[in-house]
C-alpha cells in the first residue's frame, strides 16, 4: 500500500492545492483548482491530471474563488478521509450558489466508490470521474457544460498514463515522484484500494526512464519510484519480449546519473527481494530506507488481513535486509484494532516494534472500509476507546523508538540534499539523508549552498524527529 506523506495525512497533505506557474503555451481559457487528497499516488494523479487539461487550453489556478472547474482528487482509505471531502464539498458550495455556471468535480478513489451515489447525495457535483478515466475528462467538462452530469468510472487493465508527461504541482523543483505501477492485486481484507484503483498493471520501463532522465536535465535532484507495491512491478517489452521486474527498472533508474537520488514506495514484505536490496546495496544513489508495512505484529491477525506473511517472516525479511545493508532504515504502516484483536494482539504489536526498530511508522486505528472482504467477513468489534488507547501506546512507543535510533547517528557524518531553509529559521537549512531522516543545520556564509545541493553533515544532536548537525564538508 503507497503511504502517506504523514501518519495524520488528514491533518497534513490534504487539500494542497495547485500552486504551479502558468505553463508559457496555456491557452486562455478556463481556469481550473485542484485539491489533493490522500497518498501520494493521488498527488502524483493531479500532476498527470493537470497535464491532461493543460493540453486542452484549460488554465490552472490557486484560488479557488476565481476557478471555472474545481476538482477534488479524493481518498476512500477512511472514514475520516471521506469525512473531510464532503466537508469541503459544502464549503464549494457557498462558492456555487454566486457562481452557478462553475463546476465541481470529484476525481480519485471517493469517485470510484461511489460513482454516481454522489451526484445524487452531494447535488453539487457536476462530475465524477474514477482514476482511470481522466483522459476522458475535457470531455465530460463538456458534457457537465451543457447540463448533463458527467461520470466516467470503468476502471482498465492496461491504462498507466505511460504517455503523459505530468504537469509538476506545487513542487520544489529538487523531488519529484514518478507512478510506475497502478492498482493493487493483493486484496489485503481491511483495503479499498484493490475496488477504487482496480488491477495492478505496471507501466512501460522506457517511458519511466524517460520521464526520470527528463527530470534530471530539468535539474531534480531526487525521484520517488511509486506504486502500491513496487516489488511486484513487471514489465514485458512487447518488442524483445525481455521481461524489466523492479531490481531490473532501479538499476536503470540508478544509471541515469550517480547524482540523481532514487527513493521509492511502497514495498509489500512478501514481494521485496533480494535481488532489490542487493541494487539497492550496489549503488550509493539508491536510498538506504524502505518502507516496509507491517500492519500488525500478531500471525493471527495477519492471517485475518489476508497479508500472506507471519510474524516471524516479517521479523526474518527485517533482519535480511540489515545483514546485507547494515545502515538502511525501515519505517511501517501500523494498524491497530482491527477485527477480534485482543490485548495479547496489540503486545505482538508493540514486540514486532520494538525488534524492528522502526525510525519512523505511520500509525492508524482500523476503520471499516464498505465493500472490503474484512467488512464482509467480519465485526468490527474492538471498541473506539481500545482502538485509541492502543493507538496512542504505538504512537507513544514509535516516539520513544525514533528518538533512539535518532540517538545512534550523533557522531556519523550523512550525505544530505538540500530541500529549503530549516521550518525555524532561514539561517538554517534542512535536508534529509540516504537514510531519510530530516536533517537541520547551520547555513555557511559565503558559499555556494542551495536547495538542491548535496552536502556532508555530522550529526551532533537529536530530538524524535530531527538530527541537529553541522556541515563538515562540501560534496
Ligand atoms: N483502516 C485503517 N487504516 C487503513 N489502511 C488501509 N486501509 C485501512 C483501513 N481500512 C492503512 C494501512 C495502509 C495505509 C496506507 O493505510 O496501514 O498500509
Ligand atoms: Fe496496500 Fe494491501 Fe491495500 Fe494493496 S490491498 S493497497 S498492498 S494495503
Amino acid at each position: 500500500m503507497l503511504n502517506f506523506a504523514n501518519k495524520t495525512i488528514d491533518e497534513n497533505r490534504q487539500g494542497e492545492a495547485y500552486a504551479g506557474e502558468l505553463a508559457t503555451n496555456a491557452k486562455p481559457g478556463k481556469l481550473f483548482y485542484i485539491e489533493s487528497y490522500g497518498c501520494q499516488m493521488n498527488f502524483s494523479d493531479s500532476e498527470i491530471i493537470a497535464s491532461i487539461l493543460h493540453t486542452e487550453g484549460f488554465v490552472p489556478t490557486k484560488n479557488v474563488e476565481d476557478a471555472d472547474l474545481i476538482f477534488l482528487n479524493t481518498c476512500s482509505i477512511r472514514e475520516k478521509a471521506e469525512q473531510t471531502v464532503r466537508k469541503r464539498l459544502t464549503e464549494f458550495k457557498k462558492i456555487k450558489k454566486q457562481r452557478p455556471s462553475m463546476l465541481i468535480g470529484v476525481l480519485g478513489c471517493m469517485a470510484e466508490r461511489l460513482k454516481s451515489k454522489l451526484l445524487e447525495e452531494e447535488k453539487l457535483v457536476d462530475i465524477v470521474v474514477g482514476p482511470d478515466a481522466y483522459r476522458s475528462l475535457p470531455q465530460l467538462i463538456d458534457e457537465a457544460d451543457s447540463g448533463t452530469k458527467a461520470v466516467n468510472v470503468l476502471l482498465s487493465r492496461e491504462e498507466t498514463y505511460a504517455d503523459i508527461s505530468p504537469v509538476r504541482l506545487n513542487s520544489n523543483g529538487i523531488n519529484a515522484f514518478v507512478s510506475i505501477m497502478r492498482g493493487c492485486n493483493n486484496m489485503c481484507s481491511f483495503c479499498v484500494v484493490p475496488f477504487t484503483r482496480g488491477r495492478e498493471r505496471s507501466r512501460d520501463d522506457a517511458s519511466i526512464v524517460a520521464e526520470c532522465k527528463d527530470l534530471f536535465e530539468q535539474g531534480y535532484k531526487e525521484v520517488t519510484l511509486l506504486g502500491q507495491n513496487v516489488d511486484s512491478y513487471y514489465w514485458v517489452d512487447p518488442k524483445t519480449n525481455h521481461p524489466v521486474d523492479f531490481a531490473m527498472l532501479l538499476e536503470k533508474v540508478a544509471q541515469i546519473s550517480p547524482s540523481l537520488r532514487i527513493r521509492f514506495s511502497t514495498s509489500h514484505p512478501k514481494d521485496i527481494t533480494d535481488k532489490v536490496l542487493h541494487t539497492m546495496k550496489a549503488h550509493a544513489n539508491i536510498c538506504k530506507y524502505i518502507h516496509l508495512p507491517v500492519q500488525s505484529g500478531s500471525t493471527r491477525i495477519l492471517q485475518l488481513m489476508n497479508r500472506t506473511y507471519t510474524r516471524e517472516w516479517y521479523l526474518a525479511k527485517v533482519k535480511r535486509i540489515k545483514e546485507i545493508m547494515p545502515e538502511c532504515t525501515i519505517s511501517a504502516d501500523i494498524m491497530t484494532g482491527f477485527c477480534t484483536e485482543t490485548e495479547q494482539d496489540h503486545e505482538n504489536t508493540l514486540d514486532i516494534m520494538r525488534q524492528s526498530k522502526y525510525e519512523y511508522s505511520y500509525m492508524f486505528a482500523y476503520s471499516e472500509r464498505p465493500g472490503t472482504l474484512a467488512a464482509k467477513r467480519y465485526t468490527d468489534d474492538v471498541p473506539d476507546e481500545v482502538k485509541k488507547r492502543r493507538l496512542d501506546e504505538i504512537v507513544k512507543l514509535q516516539n520513544s523508538l525514533s528518538l533512539e535510533t535518532n540517538k545512534l547517528d550523533i557522531g556519523k557524518v550523512f550525505e544530505v540534499l538540500i530541500e529549503g531553509n530549516s521550518k525555524k529559521s532561514d539561517l538554517q537549512w534542512m535536508g534529509r539523508n540516504s537514510q531519510n531522516k530530516v536533517m537541520v543545520f547551520d547555513k555557511i556564509e559565503n558559499n555556494q549552498l542551495q536547495p538542491g545541493s548535496f552536502v556532508h553533515v555530522m550529526a551532533e544532536s537529536c530530538t524524535q524527529g530531527t538530527l541537529m548537525g553541522k556541515i563538515v564538508n562540501l560534496s
